[in-house]
């Protein structure tokens, strides 16, 4: 996979050039009336799919104009909203004025985030990193930015459904990839993202879903196709003045179109997207037999507090078993001895969640992913570990 040196002045001047295009081309058309008119029930799905609660932090990744980070402000939500198109904000900060919401709206390449370290309790993307040509990169700044025990929410659409179908029959009438660009309905592959984000995260979810699209015949979503979106308009301009090509390109989208009408057997058509949640792991930094959580990784999330009870009962790889962790909540006493014998230092944490090591507590997160349940009695190993 190639990955991109943006400290190398041609690496960074070749990007700047593909994303100023990936920016021209999403402001063409009308990218916001798609958005309202076809899939505003996607924004909705997402927020509920993290979970997202008054008083979180939320970015939405590639937010265009804001149909998640609406609905997650909606909630309350304390929201930013990041894209490559800023013609784009225009449009929510409309929308949101007439909600009488507050988003932050900022310029934000999914590949270089201009946020934080751990800085939003959910990041999420509705069909929109997907097209980040580097994926490898979005999906770590993704996690990067999410603090440890965080939500990241990815809605994308998958390779076999209509959109992903769509982007392979545009392919040979577009313009060349550039080099190291991946296809962006790679992202709507479950294994595509398990193992962009790795081992990273835990308690990875996905379900796939369809929306429905009120497109009568293939002709009429063709057209409509043709005047608002962006990445459909850069293919008709790249064909230019070759009617001949134009007109197969006219003719095979409208016979796409159609099958997807003929396939759902009713007067709209059916879209399939891949809805993925995953919590990002835990992150210790031990010194010596003491180990110190950063209080902002946990001290705001009674859940996460008991995520690492259960990290440290098991005293090795995690179990991300939320009802034997409040279980074990329950009967603290030995965990209390463990604090005052200086075993464990939770500073500036729920002190109902102190722990009890049975050997020297050592969380792994190397371990951690993948690891459904707890093995108890393996090795604690190393004597550090980090995110
Ligand atoms: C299909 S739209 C989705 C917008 C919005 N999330 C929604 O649900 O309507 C894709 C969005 O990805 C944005 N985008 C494309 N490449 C990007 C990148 N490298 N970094 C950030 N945003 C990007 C585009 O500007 C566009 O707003």
């Amino acid at each position: 996979m190639t990955t991109i040196d943006r400290s190398t002045n041609a690496d960074a001047a070749a990007d700047a050039s593909v994303k100023a295009k990936h920016r021209a081309m999403w402001a063409s058309g009308d990218y916001p009336a798609l958005a309202h008119d076809l899939i505003a029930d996607l924004g909705p799905a997402l927020v509920d799919a993290c979970g997202v609660r008054p008083g979180m932090r939320v970015l939405d990744v590639a937010a265009g104009a804001g149909n998640a980070a609406l609905v997650a402000a909606d909630a309350g939500a304390d929201v930013v909203a990041g894209d490559l198109t800023p013609e784009l904000f225009a449009a929510g900060r409309a929308a949101a004025a007439e909600r009488g919401v507050e988003v932050t709206w900022r310029e934000a390449d999914a590949e270089a985030l201009p946020f934080a370290d751990a800085a939003f309790d959910v990041v999420m993307s509705c069909v929109g990193v997907m097209f980040a040509p580097h994926h490898q990169q979005a999906a770590d700044e993704l996690v990067r930015v999410c603090r440890p025990g965080g939500t990241i929410g990815l809605l994308n659409w998958t390779p076999d459904g209509f959109i992903g179908q769509m982007f392979v029959l545009m392919k040979p009438y577009a313009p060349p990839p550039p080099p190291g660009a991946q296809p962006p309905p790679l992202w709507g592959d479950e294994r595509h993202v398990a193992a962009l984000l790795g081992d990273r995260v835990e308690r990875m979810q996905t379900r796939r879903q369809s929306v429905a699209i009120p497109f009568a015949t293939g002709a009429e979503f063709r057209d409509y196709f043709k005047q608002h979106y962006g990445p459909t308009i850069a293919v008709y301009r790249h064909l230019g003045a070759d009617a001949e090509r134009a007109a197969e390109l006219d003719r095979a989208l409208a016979e796409l179109g159609e099958q997807n009408l003929v396939a759902t057997g009713t007067a709209t058509m059916n879209w399939e997207y891949q809805l993925a949640t995953a919590v990002k792991l835990l992150c210790a930094r031990s010194s010596g037999r003491r180990l110190t959580f950063h209080p902002r990784d946990y001290i705001k999330n009674a859940r996460t507090a008991v995520h690492v009870f259960v990290l440290a009962r098991s005293n090795t790889s995690a179990t991300p078993d939320w009802h034997r962790g409040r279980q074990q909540l329950r009967r603290r006493g030995p965990a209390c001895r463990a604090r005052r014998a200086g075993e464990l230092d939770l500073r500036g944490h729920n002190r109902r969640a102190l722990l009890r090591p049975r050997r020297q507590f050592v969380p792994q997160p190397a371990r951690l992913a993948g690891a459904g349940r707890v093995r108890p009695g393996s090795s604690p190993g190393s004597s550090t570990s980090s995110c």
